[in-house]
Order: C-alpha cells, then structure tokens, then sequence
C-alpha cells in the first residue's frame, strides 16, 4: 500500500451517498479530551479545515483540545515560490487556537509531497538545499512559536520496508537529511515545542516501524531532540481493495507503540481513520467501534502515549472514498454530524482501566 501522495489530499468531498445509522449510548457530557485528560494524557484531536458547517465548532469545543490543520502549514502553501511566502490561511488556524484555547499540532515542515515543484525539482546541490530548508524551518518556525504545540518536523521519510524513502530531501542531502531537519526545528522553535516524526503503517510492528525507531536513534545519536513519533493510524476494519486486511489487535498495536516509546521519546496516534468497504451496515459499525476501543486502548496501554487525533470530524468530509473508492465511513460522526457506534468505543478504549 502506498498513499502518501494521497494522503496528501484533502478533498471536500461531494459526498457518498452512505447514510450511516446513528449511535444510541452517548451520555450527555461525554468528551473525548476530558476522558483523555482523565487518563493522564494529554490531548485529543482531530484534523480541521475550517469551512462553513456550523456543526463542527460545537463539536470541536466539545470534544477536542487539539488540532492538526489538514493543509494550511505545509509548504506548497506556505513557501509556494522561493523565500516568498503566504500565510494568509495558515493564520487563521493560528487565530482559531487561540481563540478557543486549543492546542495545534502543526503539520508539516520537511515531506516530499505537497512540496512545490521549485523545491521538487529544483536540482538543487546539498549546501542549497539545506539552507533552502533552514530558511523554510527559521520562518515556519517564528511565525508559529507561541502557537505550536508540536511540530511535525519530518512526514513520511520511509518506505513500506522500513528503508528511506528516495525524496528529494534523501536523494541530495542523504539520511543526514533527519538529524538536520530536527536541529533546525529545535532551532527556532520554542523549548516547550515537542518535535515530532511522522508516519502510516507504523501500527504493523514491522520493519516500518524498525525504520521509524532508526529514525528516533539517528537524530538521537546526534545529539539532537526529537520528542516523539506519530504513528498516523490510517487502518481498516476488514480487507478492502487498498488494505491486505483488518487492522491490527491491540497487542500489536501496542508492540509497535513501545517499539520507539521504549527509545525514550512520546508516541501519538496522529491521523486516525478506520475505512471499510462502503456501504456501512450496522454490523460493520459495530466491528468497527471494536477497533476504535482497540486503537484507544494500546495508546493507554503505553504509558507515553501522550494523545490521539481522529483525521477529521465528520465522514461526509473525510478524504478516504475520494481518493479510494468504494472505501470510506471511516470517522466518528456519520454525513449527518451524528455519533456512530466508533465513538462509544473510542470512549471505552480511552476510559476502561
Ligand atoms: C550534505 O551536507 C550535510 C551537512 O554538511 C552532510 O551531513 C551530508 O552528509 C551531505 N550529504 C551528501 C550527500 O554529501
Ligand atoms: C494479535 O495478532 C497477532 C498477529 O496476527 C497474533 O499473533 C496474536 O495472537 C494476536 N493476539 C491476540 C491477543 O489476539
Ligand atoms: C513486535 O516486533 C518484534 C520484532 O521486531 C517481535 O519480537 C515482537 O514479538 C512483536 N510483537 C508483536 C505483539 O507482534
């Protein structure tokens, strides 16, 4: 499977015509970051792009103390001409945080997708690109300081085989690329600021994942802060065309969790979605909350994993049938902004002891 580029997304969607049925067991008061605070943890979020649908702040101000800008920060928006830059929609999700007091998780600095095709295929020499970087990092870094919480420095720099990826970052700069990244993030980032790497099919326990701790060694060997690892958790529940088969179970989960937990950095469930084959019935919801308390329960199990996000709301916006057809409901909330049977595992996941 290979999505990056993909992921890379983010479509609003003209809707699939699924209708999921809503969930019965929400208890008034309910929420998914007081149940995590509650836990000793410390967020729960979701990706947000800020449109005209007047259901979601209720449900940001309910449910969530996190976010993650699904687009506005990366770089073909920031930096979308050399040293030029653009942060019109990037500041109103700064202006949205502090408004509501919510913490952001902002995503991403160094990736080689949505990465402008001057940065792409710039031909640029070693020396070039990384002041081309440094430069990228210093601005992203100032402008947002008081504002991110965490910073994913690094997105998706590995191959299904856990060996790097061949980016315009690793083809010119070599693996070196990392640890640089990451002395540039600590740079010009507030202390407070946790410096994150962030990948998909982590949540295998495979060599993805042995790949991802070489990351949290190699930039650790320099002597350099990396603060913790988001594993982005995009899973099914069952087989689908772009899925070999159903997530896996909380032991695995939790096994790859610990794989880079144990090196000393925070792990985080970063972009959270469980698509299947569409359309949802009943009996699919209902397998489906199963994994939700089964992803919830391995970030409990661990003790540094620190939060959770959910990639989006609603599933009438949610990137999956856009992008892999056939596919999708993969959310919390049904199109119609109502809680499907996930939320109440998501719940139990996070609040059973
Ligand atoms: C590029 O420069 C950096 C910093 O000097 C160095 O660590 C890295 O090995 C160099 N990469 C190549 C391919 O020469
Ligand atoms: C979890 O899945 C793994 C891999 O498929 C399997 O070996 C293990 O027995 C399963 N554990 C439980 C508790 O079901
Ligand atoms: C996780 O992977 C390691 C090898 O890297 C293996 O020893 C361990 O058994 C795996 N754990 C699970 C639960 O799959």
């Amino acid at each position: 499977m290979h999505f990056s580029t993909l992921l890379a997304t983010s479509l609003a969607l003209a809707g699939s015509a699924l209708a999921a049925p809503s969930s019965p067991g929400h208890v008034k008061g309910d929420s998914l970051y007081k149940a995590m605070l509650s836990r000793g943890r410390t967020f729960a979020g979701t990706a947000l792009t800020l449109r005209d649908e007047p259901a979601e702040p209720k449900i940001v101000h309910q449910e969530f103390n996190s976010f993650t800008p699904e687009n506005a920060m990366k770089w073909e928006s920031t930096e979308p001409s050399r040293n030029s830059f653009t942060f019109t929609d990037a500041d109103r999700y700064a202006k949205y945080a502090k408004d509501n007091k919510l913490q952001i998780h902002c995503h991403t600095l160094v990736w080689h997708s949505q990465l402008p095709a001057w940065v792409a295929n710039g031909g640029f020499d070693n020396k070039t690109l990384i002041a081309i970087m440094e430069n990228h990092i210093k601005v992203l870094a100032a402008r947002y300081k008081n504002v991110c919480t965490r910073w994913d420095v690094v997105n998706e720099a590995l191959e299904e085989d856990g060996t790097y990826r061949k980016s315009v970052w690793y083809n010119t700069i070599g693996d070196a690329f990392l640890p640089i990244a990451f002395k540039f993030a600590a740079k010009y980032t507030d202390k407070k600021t946790k410096l994150f790497y962030n990948d998909y099919n982590l949540e295998y326990n495979g060599t993805k994942t042995d790949g991802a701790a070489r990351i949290v060694k190699l930039v650790k060997s320099y002597g350099i802060k990396i603060d913790g690892v988001g594993y982005q958790a995009h899973l099914a529940t069952e087989a689908t065309p772009t899925s070999p088969g159903a997530a896996p179970n909380t032991s695995v989960l939790e096994a790859a969790l610990r794989k880079t937990a144990d090196l000393g950095v925070d792990v985080a469930y970063t972009e959270i979605d469980l698509r299947m084959n569409t359309p949802a019935t009943a009996a699919k919801l209902a397998v489906q909350a199963r994994f939700y308390e089964s992803v919830a329960k391995s970030c409990l199990n661990v003790k540094r994993c620190v939060g959770m996000t959910v990639w989006g709301i609603s599933d009438k916006y949610s990137w999956i049938p856009g992008v892999f057809a056939g596919e999708g409901a993969a959310l919390v909330w049904d199109e119609n902004y109502n809680k499907k049977p996930a939320y109440a595992g998501l719940l139990k996941g996070i609040l059973k002891k």
